[in-house]
């Protein structure tokens, strides 16, 4: 099976790749003390997946840089979402300061954004975006998924990304539609 390099150590989003690129073994290989300080998603995943692509020449490199867009906040949490209520990555924190900050606005429309960074064998960079609409809870409720999973819920449905089978969730996921970009490049390359 050809491997697939990708800089990240988040086990979710390993398992999420992995499930959803099921011909490749997904290897992870995070890139240490590499500051993302883009100022969108596509220019945090480029920067991660340079930083891993240098160690393995020849070989199908890729990394994603992912966050949630809050309409009344301006766009907020965006790409600082993994350390919204300060550093480190702090889950309950960032939710309870997401619902904190929504207190009493009528306005929830949300995205979550993922963009993918894929470095092929022959060194070509290609990006790749994946968008999934919605609205933020008025509080958390499910047990699956990551992050702010538990207080989204995807336009159409009337569950939280938290209360969805992992197969539901990739079905409409922003990783799920990115990386089904990436599926049919890696098919057209290979
Ligand atoms: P990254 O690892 O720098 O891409 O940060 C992504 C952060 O955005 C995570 O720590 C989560 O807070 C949030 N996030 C991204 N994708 C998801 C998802 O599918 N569900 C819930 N939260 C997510």
């Amino acid at each position: 099976m050809k491997k697939l390099f990708v800089a990240s150590h988040n086990q979710h989003k390993l398992r999420e790749m992995a499930q959803m690129l099921p011909a490749f073994e997904v290897v992870a290989d995070n890139p240490e003390g590499v500051e993302e300080n883009a100022p969108d998603f596509v220019g945090n995943a480029l920067i991660k997946v340079r930083a891993i692509a240098s160690r393995h020449p020849g070989e199908w490199c890729m990394a994603d840089d992912s966050g949630l867009e809050v309409a009344a906040l301006g766009g907020a949490p965006g790409v600082r979402s993994a350390r919204y209520a300060g550093e480190p990555c702090d889950t309950p924190r960032n939710n309870a300061l997401l619902l904190k900050n929504l207190e009493g606005v009528a306005d929830r429309s949300a995205n979550f954004t993922c963009a993918v960074a894929l470095v092929s064998p022959d060194g070509a960079e290609r990006t790749v975006v994946g968008k999934c609409f919605g609205r933020i809870a008025l509080s958390a409720s499910g047990a699956a998924g990551f992050g702010y999973d538990p207080l989204f819920v995807p336009d159409g449905y009337d569950k939280s990304f938290a209360e969805l089978s992992a197969e539901e969730k990739n079905a409409i996921s922003h990783r799920g539609r990115a990386l089904e970009g990436v599926r049919r490049i890696l098919e057209a390359e290979e």
